[in-house]
């Protein structure tokens, strides 16, 4: 069985950081939200460690762009140029996900270090990491000190605009992450992506299931 190698090691770092990383914004902004209702962790340290973990992130976010930004693996977020072959693609990922996947069938995409992802997770991680992420964080950031950004959120529409669009990115993202844990589960085993998440490889397998 042949292994290819698709996820580098700053991607994995980044990976794995930022998904533990939600988990506990998760956790922890439900926690700041709903006082009423949860009483886990006492509301001053759930903001302590909420902030915190939001400056990781955010930093993190950057390991993730600076990778990508410098690096020829840039290609892995790059669609098809050419619409009807992107269209064509994309209907065959769709019909695979939709059915075919049901009946056994094999995945046509084949990832490659410089071609990891099938049209829709190009467009899928486009918008969460381009879009959600970048206003999740930034609405985030201009919560942690309304003061010192008062003019910024007076200019966005004052404060309940901004925490209503990060509790609406917050939504979005339970949302991703119900879709995206799906999703991971879809390779030639259940843990075949994750274990290709840890490790960098993915074994190639010729045979569908
Ligand atoms: C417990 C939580 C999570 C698990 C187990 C998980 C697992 C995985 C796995 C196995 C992959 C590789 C499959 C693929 O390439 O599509 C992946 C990729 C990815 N995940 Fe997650 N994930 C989690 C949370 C998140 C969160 C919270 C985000 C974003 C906010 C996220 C964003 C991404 C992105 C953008 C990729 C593609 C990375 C790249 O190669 O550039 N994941 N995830």
């Amino acid at each position: 069985m042949e292994k290819i190698y698709i996820h580098p090691l700053p991607v994995r770092i980044w990976h794995w950081v930022n998904a533990l990383g939600f988990l506990a914004l998760i956790a922890t902004g439900i926690q700041i939200r709903y006082l009423d209702l949860v009483q886990l962790i006492p509301f001053r340290t759930a903001v302590v460690v909420h902030n915190y973990i939001g400056f990781v992130l955010i930093a993190n976010f950057f390991l993730w762009l600076g990778f990508y930004l410098f690096t020829d693996k840039i290609t892995v977020y790059l669609p098809e140029m050419n619409s009807k072959k992107y269209f064509e693609d994309s209907w065959r990922q769709i019909k695979f996900y939709g059915y075919g996947i049901f009946l056994g069938e094999e995945n046509p995409h084949h990832p490659t270090i410089y071609h990891k992802f099938n049209p829709l997770q190009i467009m899928m991680y486009q918008i969460i990491m381009l879009l959600m992420v970048p206003i999740m964080f930034f609405s985030g950031l201009l919560l942690w000190d309304v003061k010192r950004f008062s003019t910024l959120i007076e200019l966005f529409g004052g404060v309940r605009v901004v925490d209503t669009v990060h509790v609406l990115m917050f939504i979005v993202f339970c949302g991703f992450l119900v879709m995206h844990l799906y999703l991971i589960t879809l390779g030639h085993s259940r843990f075949a992506h994750i274990k290709a998440m840890l490790t960098g490889f993915e074994e190639k397998h010729d045979n569908p299931k």
